[in-house]
């Protein structure tokens, strides 16, 4: 029985030399001491041995027991090292490899523009309203005194989504003005900016979808004079304070008088260019006398109150700005342009 006993302890030792896992540890500890293991098994025929035998092989296996105890927990310790030591080879990280470059987005030209004007008009107290892109012809149309002859009313000119013609992609901001007069008492100071669609062919200064601002001004006493220092105060914050503005007389028939409003040319200061065909002047938005019909026919009375409108380019606002002289640039998307800015 000694003999096995120190038989055993030879072979778990070996055995235990070349386990790679716990889960070999664990199939070791369980054959070797475990209540089913070989140990066991040897003790299990203590009851054979003579009285002075008992002691000596008891004290045997329990040495032999601590032995193999011991050569586990010395291989536990050694296996977790060597798992440590692998992870730290594998996770290792090389800070000298470059890093992921990070695009940051920045804002698109019309944005800061907008911005820029958003800022300069709540400066003069205006609030900012809204409005729906799919529009009754009603407030797009009929409430701005436009003709049931007028050329935009034509399908070829005009996204329709009813084939009654009630309801269109709307082709202007004005019918925001119509929303905000139905909806609030003068004094009335508001822009609104947003997309208008029209059935036109892109080319260097079309795109079937394109943004205005719409301003209105609502107030007892106001006359054109008020219009001409509001759009000069903005023009001259955006394009410098010596850039000239010229009032051309216009029609539009939701206001009276009408004018559209001329910047001195970004690209040539006035002198004459390719840009500016020769005019020196390039357009920026249409503006004019709210029409007394369109007052009365949101609930204002035109005896009393008056007031101004417009409405902005603002794809051309940009192009001014910046001296862009093709407006499909700032569709296209492109990284080239879009980060000069
Ligand atoms: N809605 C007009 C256009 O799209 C511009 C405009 C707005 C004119 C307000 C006068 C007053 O051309």
């Amino acid at each position: 029985m000694k003999e096995n006993l120190e038989q055993l302890r030879a072979m778990a030792l070996d055995a235990l030399n070349h386990a790679h896992s716990s889960a070999e540890l664990e199939s070791l500890r369980v054959k070797f001491l475990g209540k089913k293991g070989e140990i066991t098994a040897i003790l299990r025929q203590m009851g054979s041995l003579s009285e002075t035998e008992r002691p000596i092989i008891g004290q045997l296996a329990n040495e032999v027991r601590a032995v193999i105890e011991e050569a586990i927990a010395d291989k536990v310790r050694q296996l977790e090292a060597n798992n440590l030591s692998e992870r730290l080879i594998s996770e290792a990280l090389d800070v000298t490899i470059p890093g992921k470059e990070f695009l940051i987005g920045r804002r698109h030209p019309m944005t800061i523009v907008l911005d820029e004007a958003k800022d300069i008009f709540i400066g003069m107290g205006f609030n900012i309203a809204e409005g729906p892109e799919v529009e009754l012809s009603l407030y797009d149309f009929d409430k701005l005194n436009i003709p049931t002859t007028h050329p935009a009313r034509e399908w070829t000119d005009t996204f329709y989504i009813e084939a009654d013609e009630s309801v269109h992609l709307r082709c202007q901001t004005s019918p925001v003005q119509v929303r905000v007069m139905e909806n609030q008492k003068p004094p009335i100071r508001v822009i609104s900016p947003g997309r208008v669609y029209r059935k036109d062919e892109v080319d260097a200064s079309h795109s079937p979808m394109f943004h205005q601002i719409e301003g209105l001004v609502i107030d007892k006493g106001v006359t054109m004079a008020d219009l001409k220092g509001t759009l000069n105060l903005l023009v001259h914050k955006l394009y410098g304070d010596k850039t000239k503005t010229r009032f051309r007389p216009h029609h539009f028939p939701f206001t009276e008088p009408s004018c559209e409003v001329d910047v001195q040319c970004v690209v040539c200061g006035g002198s004459g260019c390719r840009t500016c065909k020769q005019s020196g002047w390039l357009e920026l938005l249409g503006a004019g006398v709210v029409h007394p019909k369109v007052l009365a026919g949101c609930g204002i009375d035109p005896e009393v109150y008056s007031g101004f409108a417009f409405g902005i380019g603002l794809e051309r606002m940009t192009m001014l700005r910046y001296g862009i002289d093709d407006m499909r640039l700032l569709f296209e998307n492109d990284l080239r342009f879009l980060s000069q800015f």
